[in-house]
């Protein structure tokens, strides 16, 4: 079943050449945080190229739920009227998040230090999925935090009534945990530090500063220290959100793997601490080329060129590399399949606390399809089979995880039978225009009924 409806069985053949342009949607983080800084800024934040998938929309709800005014005025125009640092209302009923983590993390930052009690849920996947490493450091403002065991939703936020500021080495790198303690840290008094061994995407940090807040990021033996001043006067900003990277990695992919493929894909978001899986490509010999750079709203920007690339080879990725492209490991692995030689993925434990366990289902339908996979609970390898070498011919497993749909549709379009996925329902969550985008590109779906094989 898909999170929000019946779910939908879809195949993908043999496809191509995949020819054109990919005007891939907005970036799905830095969506979320648009929507949530403008609603914590006093004023109207005005904002275009908002990705409007499921993701994103909850969060929009919640907003409204929270006392920001919300206004459509177009495809991804929007308008957040603001209550200020300070000002969300105790929502009347719960808040559902659906299937986003960094929906739910942000929120739970942004409302933890308001004096007021505020119900989480999500669907099943969410459900699953730790929250205890965003509650605990929020228990540090003086948040408590009820929920179910194992720290899963639902579960009821009781915001600190005197926040106190606080100082946090993250266990485990999640931009999604800094983003929390930078968004609860804005209504306490004086300095919340939050320090990451390694660096995890920076939006919420530039955000903040282009909404007039007062944060720096030092650089120390200790790792990343970004310290931001609590109580700051947020003032409302136009933002043009960029592509997202972790969109325009499946149309990228799909033309690296397909025989024939040159397709452009303009406008996408090349900040740091977002591209390591272009930057892996290019190692493992992709003909991927990023034409006239340049900035926009505040990230670096550029039209990101890939053509098909039939001599690639497998690398070691190392574990440094992770954060900086840790929703693209699925698709990555698809391309390993279609390399020549063995690809390693190490320092990769977080895949495993993701939309599902994101290790699991790719070495589960790359099997299906004859590829080899070998995982342990921090790395995982495959065995490429060369271009044009994956089997295919099989069913695959989506556990209501978008990233995971679109890989096996992407695997589809290079292998030699058909690929199969039991649901493309979740894709609506991050990247809705999917399938008419690959199919106007030269892809092949068909849409199944369910119990049928590929
Ligand atoms: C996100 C951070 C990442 C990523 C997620 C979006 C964000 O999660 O997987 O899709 O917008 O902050 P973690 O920070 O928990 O790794």
């Amino acid at each position: 079943m898909s999170g929000h409806g019946e779910a939908v069985p879809m195949r993908s053949s043999a496809a191509g050449p995949l020819k054109g342009e990919a005007r891939v949607p907005g970036d799905k983080s830095i969506s979320h945080r648009a929507l949530i800084l403008g609603a914590m800024a006093v004023g109207e934040t005005r904002i275009t190229g908002l990705l409007e998938g499921g993701d994103v929309l909850d969060t929009g709800r919640a907003m409204s739920a929270l006392g920001a005014t919300l206004e459509h005025h177009g495809p991804g125009a929007w308008s957040v009227h603001g209550v200020g640092v300070g000002g969300f209302r105790e929502p009347e009923g719960v808040i559902d998040c659906g299937n986003s983590g960094t929906g739910v993390r942000l929120l739970m930052g942004a409302v933890a230090t308001h004096d007021m009690r505020v119900t989480f849920t999500g669907d099943a996947s969410l459900s699953g999925r730790p929250m205890g490493r965003v509650t605990d450091p929020l228990s540090g403002f003086g948040t408590r935090a009820e929920g179910r065991e194992g720290g899963r939703l639902p579960m009821t936020v009781i915001g600190a009534a005197e926040p106190v500021p606080v100082r946090y080495v993250t266990p485990v790198p999640s931009a999604q945990v800094k983003s929390a303690i930078l968004l609860a840290g804005l209504n306490a008094p004086g300095e919340t530090v939050v320090i990451e061994r390694e660096p995890t995407r920076d939006h919420t940090e530039r955000m903040l500063a282009g909404f007039g807040a007062s944060i720096r990021t030092e650089h120390g033996e200790e790792g990343h220290v970004i310290t931001l001043t609590g109580r700051p006067e947020l003032r409302p900003q136009d933002i043009a959100v960029p592509r997202d990277p972790s969109s325009a990695a499946f149309p990228v992919c799909a033309a690296l793997i397909v025989p024939g493929s040159d397709v452009l894909v303009p406008g996408i978001g090349l900040n740091p601490t977002r591209n390591g899986l272009f930057e892996t490509l290019r190692e493992m010999g992709a003909d991927l080329s990023y034409e006239n750079p340049r900035e926009e709203g505040g990230e670096p920007v550029a039209d990101l060129r890939a053509r098909y690339s039939p001599d690639m080879k497998g690398i070691d990725v190392p574990p440094s590399r992770a954060a900086s492209m840790i929703d693209e490991y699925p698709i990555l692995s698809v391309v390993a399949a279609n390399a020549a030689g063995r690809t390693e993925m190490r320092g990769v434990k977080e895949l495993r606390v993701k939309e599902s366990d994101r290790i699991d289902a790719m070495a589960r339908g790359l099997r299906a399809c004859g590829v080899a996979v070998e995982e342990g609970e921090d790395w995982w390898a495959i065995e490429g089979c060369g271009a044009g070498g994956v089997a295919g011919g099989a069913s695959c497993e989506t556990r209501l995880d978008h990233r995971i749909a679109m890989s096996f549709l992407c695997l589809g379009m290079a292998a030699r039978a058909p690929v199969g996925i039991d649901d493309a329902g979740p894709i609506a969550t991050s990247f809705p225009i999917f399938q008419e985008l690959m199919t106007g590109l030269g892809a092949r779906f068909d849409k199944m009924t369910e119990g049928a094989t590929a």
